[in-house]
Order: C-alpha cells, then sequence, then structure tokens
C-alpha cells in the first residue's frame, strides 16, 4: 500500500468544498423521499443539483472491473445493501432507502450515504437505522491521529454486533481525496488474522481523509449481487442499511465534512 495522503489546509479547502456538494445533495433529495417516488428522479433531482453546483457526479462511469456505473446515486431498497440502480421502482410506505452519493469538484471527492424511512417502517427496521447511523459515529470517533485503522473497525463492530446485527465484510470504507477510493481500505470489521495484509492496519495521521461507512445487516452478513451486476442484497432477504460521512482525522475531534441538516 502507498502511504496515505496527508492533506495540506489549501487541499482540504476543496475537498470541503466537495463534500459540501455531497451535503447539499442529501439536503435536496431527502425532501422527495415519500410513497410513490420514482428512483430514477431522485437520481435526476441529484444530478441537476450536482451539476448546478460546478461539480460532477463521481460514480457516473466508475468503473469496477469492465463494468461502467450509468447513475449519479446508488439507491438501495430494503434487502438491497449498496449499489442498487436507481429505475422505475417507486418507493412505498415501510421501506428503507439508502442512498449513496459521491461529487467531484476542481479535483477533489466527497462521498456520503444515508438510509431513509419511508412513511412508518417496522420496529427492526427503525432499530436497524438507529444502531447503524450511531455505529458510524462510533467509528468517526476514533478517527483522531495515534489511533489506526482497526480502532474504528473495532468501534463499528462491536456496537452494531452489541445490538444484534451484523457487519457486511465484502465492501469497506476507504480513504477519499484526489481518487473516490484511496489507501487506507477500512474495514467495518477488525479482520481475522489471515485477512490483516489485506487491510493494513495504519497509523492514523492529520490531514488524512477517510470515508467511513459502515454496512450492517438485520440478520446474516452475507450477501449476493444481483444479475445486473451491481445491486448487491442480502441472501437472508433482511434488510440493510448503509450510513456514510467523509471526514478529515485530526488531533482532538474529527472533522466530519458531509454533515447535512
Ligand atoms: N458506494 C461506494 C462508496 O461509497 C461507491 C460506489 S461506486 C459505484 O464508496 F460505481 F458503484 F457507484
Ligand atoms: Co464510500
Amino acid at each position: 500500500m502507498e502511504a496515505v495522503a496527508v492533506h495540506t489546509t489549501t487541499e482540504l479547502h476543496l475537498l470541503e468544498a466537495a463534500c459540501r456538494v455531497v451535503a447539499g445533495t442529501f439536503e435536496v433529495v431527502a425532501k422527495y423521499i415519500e410513497p410513490g417516488r420514482e428512483t430514477r428522479e431522485l437520481d435526476q433531482i441529484a444530478e441537476d443539483y450536482i451539476r448546478s453546483q460546478g461539480a460532477e457526479p463521481a460514480f457516473k462511469g466508475y468503473r469496477v472491473g469492465n463494468l461502467v456505473y450509468p447513475y449519479t446515486l446508488c439507491i438501495s431498497v430494503n434487502d438491497a445493501v449498496v449499489h442498487g440502480l436507481p429505475g422505475p421502482y417507486r418507493l412505498q410506505e415501510g421501506d428503507i432507502v439508502s442512498i449513496d452519493c459521491g461529487c467531484k469538484k476542481d479535483g477533489y471527492y466527497g462521498d456520503a450515504a444515508y438510509t431513509f424511512a419511508v412513511g412508518e417502517i417496522s420496529e427492526e427496521k427503525r432499530q436497524l437505522l438507529a444502531v447503524t447511523e450511531a455505529a458510524l459515529w462510533k467509528g468517526i470517533a476514533q478517527a483522531v491521529s495515534r489511533n489506526k485503522v482497526y480502532h474504528i473497525s473495532r468501534a463499528i463492530q462491536e456496537y452494531v454486533e452489541a445490538h444484534g446485527f451484523s457487519v457486511v465484510r465484502e465492501l469497506v470504507g476507504h480513504g477519499i481525496g484526489r481518487r473516490l477510493h484511496d489507501d487506507p481500505p477500512i474495514p467495518n470489521f477488525v479482520p481475522p488474522l489471515l485477512h490483516r495484509s489485506q487491510f493494513p492496519n495504519v497509523k492514523l495521521r492529520a490531514g488524512q481523509a477517510l470515508a467511513i461507512e459502515p454496512m450492517v445487516n438485520a440478520g446474516a452478513p452475507d450477501v449476493k449481487t444481483d444479475p445486473d451486476g451491481w445491486t448487491i442484497r442480502t441472501v437472508d432477504g433482511k434488510p440493510s442499511a448503509h450510513f456514510e460521512h467523509t471526514v478529515v482525522v485530526q488531533d482532538k475531534e474529527p472533522l466530519v465534512l458531509t454533515l447535512w441538516t
């Protein structure tokens, strides 16, 4: 693994600006989360907003292997974990809908995700959302210099499992900055001994930018990919949630750049 980038103050201002567009996108899109709304409408609203801010959607055109992601948002409903494709599906009362948004502005990336409730949701889903969002904040709290990556991983995993839910192993958080997915990988679990070289437990340093993103399943951690090649779903069909912020490591407390209200 390359050394993890430490950003200068000037670079952090560019990162902040990209993250502000991500936060603004959530503020706009949140108003349209309601029964009857097609997920592709949300995608169009997000893309229009991002471009109006002089930024670009970071996921549109993103390559994974020989697949190219065609949309601005990933929209993952109920048992979809991440990478759900916007389309003609209409949100229904009782759904949970995870929205993941990345933006690029002036060469810098910002990335965040939030799982919304559509109207009244079940008690299990309500708890899943609360636990996943709280787990993200447990992880963020560890993003201070002198800690290591696994401090973040452990805080998330322990919190989630203490509440009877499970963390997905196949997808992880990441460094971010001039690249959407940069080093270090940030697993939401402490890797078993034999897998530690895949996820180096590097020391955190002030000025590093991280996208911390727990993906939490109400049931078992196992996931599979749909025939569309993108949508990742729980194997047991139980719901899953995803919350993410882009943060900057500092000495005393982390700086969260993708906050929105
Ligand atoms: N969900 C990923 C993240 O938050 C990025 C998705 S890339 C895409 O890091 F190509 F699938 F959109
Ligand atoms: Co991310």
